[in-house]
Formats: C-alpha cells, sequence, structure tokens
C-alpha cells in the first residue's frame, strides 16, 4: 500500500505535537505549516487538519474527492460548525477535550480509503496517464485529436493506447477506427463489482492497423444517459493498471459521464478554435472547472485547433484574451484529411512517420512537447 499523507495547518504547537505522535503511530507522513498555502489544496493529501483560525484565511477551498477534512476546533459553537459545514469537513475535533476521539477518526478514514482501493485500485499507485479530450463548444475538432494522439503515441512511441468514447454521437471514434461493432462500455456494467482487463479487451475492439484499443460508448444516445459515474470511474481505473495512456473522448455537455472523465484525467486537453464563439464556451467551461476544482494540477493544457492564416483571431490574440498560454496549435488542413477520415485510415504509417499533412505533424510534436 502507497503511504498517506496528512497536512496539519495550525500555529498551536500542542495540536502539533499531539496530531504528529498520533499520526506517527498509524505510520501516517505528516507535513506541518503555520499557515494555508494555495498549493496545498492540489497535493495528495489523505487528510488536511485545519484549525479554525486557518479555515478563516482559506478562500473557496474544495478538498479533492478522496481527501478527508478534520477540522480542530476549540469552542462548540453553532456558527464553526456550520462554517466546518461549507468547507465540506468529514469531522471535526473539539480540542483539546475531543483529542482521544482523533484514533478511532483516523481508524475510520483508513477503513474507508482502503476501501476505495478494494473497489477502484490505487489510483496513487502507478498507473497510465489519463488524456481528456474536452471542449465546450461541438464540432471544435475532439475526436479527430483524440485519435491523432493516440496514434502518433503508439506508432510513434510504442505506448500502448484505448480510447474511450464517451460522447456517444455520430461521427464519434468508431468513424475514424472504421470499426463496425456494437459492444460498447455498458456492455461492461453486469461485471462492474470485479472488472479486469480481460473483461475490457473482451468489449473493446483492437485497431489492427494502430495498435490502438477502441471502447466505443452506445449506440443509442438514450442508453447513454443510463451510464453511472460509478461505472465510467472504475472503467478508466481499470485501464489506467494496464495501458500507458487512456484517452477520453468526452462530450460537449457536461453531465455525469464528462464529469466522471474530467474528474478523472491526469491532463485535460482543452480543444479551443480561433474564433470569438469558442472563446466564450471557454470562459463558461473555466468558471466551472475551477468550481469544481478540475484540471488544476498545472493539468489543463490548450490547444489551439484548426488554425489558418485567414482565421479571425491568431494565437497571440487568442492567448491574450484569455489570459492563458496556448500549448499548441494545429493548423488546418480539409481536404488533406478527408481521404484518411473516409477510407478510416490510419494518421500515421509507420515510426518514422513524421505526417503527412499540416494537422499529423503538429499533432505530432504537441505529443512529444505535453505527453511524453
Ligand atoms: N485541424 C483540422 N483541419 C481540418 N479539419 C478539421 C481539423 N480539426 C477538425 N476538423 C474537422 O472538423 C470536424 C469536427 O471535428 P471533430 O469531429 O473531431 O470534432 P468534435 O469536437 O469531436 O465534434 P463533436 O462535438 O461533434 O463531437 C471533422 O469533420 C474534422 O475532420
Ligand atoms: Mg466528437
Amino acid at each position: 500500500m502507497s503511504q498517506m499523507k496528512a497536512i496539519i495547518i495550525t500555529e498551536n504547537e500542542t495540536i502539533q505535537h499531539s496530531l504528529i505522535e498520533i499520526l506517527e503511530a498509524h505510520e501516517i507522513e505528516a507535513e506541518v505549516n503555520i499557515e494555508w498555502k494555495r498549493s496545498f489544496a492540489q497535493a495528495n493529501y489523505t487528510f488536511y487538519f485545519i484549525d479554525y483560525k486557518s479555515l478563516k484565511m482559506i478562500e473557496e477551498f474544495t478538498a479533492p474527492a478522496s481527501s478527508f477534512i478534520i477540522g480542530m476546533s476549540s469552542e462548540r459553537s453553532f456558527d464553526e460548525g456550520r462554517a466546518w459545514m461549507r468547507a465540506g469537513a468529514y469531522d471535526v475535533v473539539v480540542y483539546p477535550d475531543e483529542q482521544s476521539r482523533l484514533n478511532d477518526i483516523i481508524s475510520s478514514v483508513k477503513g474507508k480509503v482502503e476501501k476505495q482501493k478494494e473497489s477502484f485500485g490505487d489510483t496513487t499507485f502507478g498507473g497510465g496517464q489519463v488524456n481528456a479530450f474536452y471542449s465546450a463548444k461541438g464540432g471544435s475538432g475532439k475526436t479527430l485529436m483524440a485519435s491523432m494522439i493516440a496514434q502518433s503515441l503508439q506508432i510513434h512511441h510504442d505506448k500502448r493506447v484505448i480510447l474511450i468514447d464517451l460522447s456517444a454521437q455520430f461521427g464519434g471514434l468508431e468513424t475514424v477506427y472504421g470499426v463496425k461493432d456494437s459492444r460498447s462500455y455498458l456492455d461492461l456494467q453486469p461485471v462492474m463489482q470485479e472488472l479486469s482487463l480481460n473483461h475490457i479487451e473482451n468489449v473493446a475492439t483492437k485497431d489492427e492497423e494502430t495498435g490502438n484499443y477502441i471502447l466505443l460508448g452506445p449506440a443509442n444516445p438514450a442508453k447513454a444517459e443510463e451510464t453511472s459515474e460509478e461505472l465510467i470511474t472504475k472503467i478508466i481505473r481499470t485501464c489506467r493498471a494496464h495501458f500507458d495512456h487512456v484517452i477520453l473522448d468526452l462530450p460537449t455537455a457536461i453531465n455525469t459521464i464528462s464529469f466522471a472523465g474530467l474528474n478523472e484525467a491526469t491532463k485535460i486537453h482543452y480543444i479551443l478554435n480561433p474564433d470569438s464563439l469558442s472563446l466564450r464556451s471557454y470562459k463558461h467551461a473555466n468558471a466551472l472547472f475551477e468550481r469544481f476544482q478540475l484540471g488544476n494540477r498545472g493539468s489543463l493544457s490548450i490547444l489551439l485547433n484548426r488554425v489558418h492564416p485567414k482565421s479571425e483571431l491568431g494565437q497571440k490574440d487568442v492567448s491574450k484574451l484569455i489570459g492563458k498560454e496556448i500549448d499548441a496549435s494545429i493548423r488546418s488542413d480539409y481536404f488533406a484529411l478527408q481521404p484518411y477520415l473516409n477510407l478510416g485510415d490510419s494518421f500515421y504509417k509507420k515510426e518514422k512517420d513524421k505526417g503527412q499533412f499540416k494537422p499529423a505533424k503538429d499533432v505530432r510534436s504537441y505529443v512529444e512537447k505535453v505527453l511524453l
């Protein structure tokens, strides 16, 4: 089992010392700080022990889903209780009166973490990258970018890659790869509790030309709506344990499926087009990402796709308007692309293939810069 970590945020030395001692007995690595730092929100602590004074200094903190906030309070007050509830605290300990409860709380959290691991796998341990392709505007190139990148990883860099079509729409991955199959990830629902690589390989299709595995969504979009967050999460985590890269083609809508995918991503690739509608959509999405702490571990990468000398906006303009650096620009080349898409042909043929047309060349460098 990988070691759990805790962060203690208080100026009170008595609390610091007694907590460190208890945590040591539980073999939990503890860090201490006298005040809150922004970076704490993004680090992977299982426990956040925070005193009330520090809590007040923290604006809009939401702990990552796999973390537990334990409030360290000096009095039983209604206002404090409410503040802890708002912060999503798992428990509040009144110090020093209730100090003895700490042992039980820590044991109970440990039990929960173990259980989560049993059903979801140990996410902090090893595992491949989860690359989610998202855009709040439809037709921006999520499916195309996701599949080109998957092919480059496999063909140029010999990585094991699985693509998961979570977007449940016609003209998705099945078209790009020319897959004629009716199996989908929904077929994994009955075996969800004991999901293994074997199950995934039975339902996914291996594309012989590229070596990519493709896991399609249900052909009937209404069915996709029945999908649970738990199923998506389990599929992603199982794939992650067995592939170098799990590539998610996400729907434009923010729903259970896209949320589960974004939440599991180690990297979110936001696909932007150089026009004002795309920028407006990006701003909405970005506000949402911030609210839900998505893509905040330095893991949001912006891809400007369909760049053309006559585009409404250039890379620099876009970067200025959204206040964020653009990680790469992918040029537009409609006519060169069509034959590949019509024939379901792979975008690269062999390791040394730099890409025969502009988007393929640009994607190849993006992979080297951002995904390796
Ligand atoms: N760089 C590019 N050059 C030329 N055509 C492109 C480029 N990027 C995407 N396209 C084309 O734009 C169309 C939309 O792309 P794609 O299907 O990948 O978008 P999407 O974001 O997945 O759309 P949806 O929201 O419908 O799922 C496709 O026909 C695709 O071939
Ligand atoms: Mg698509």
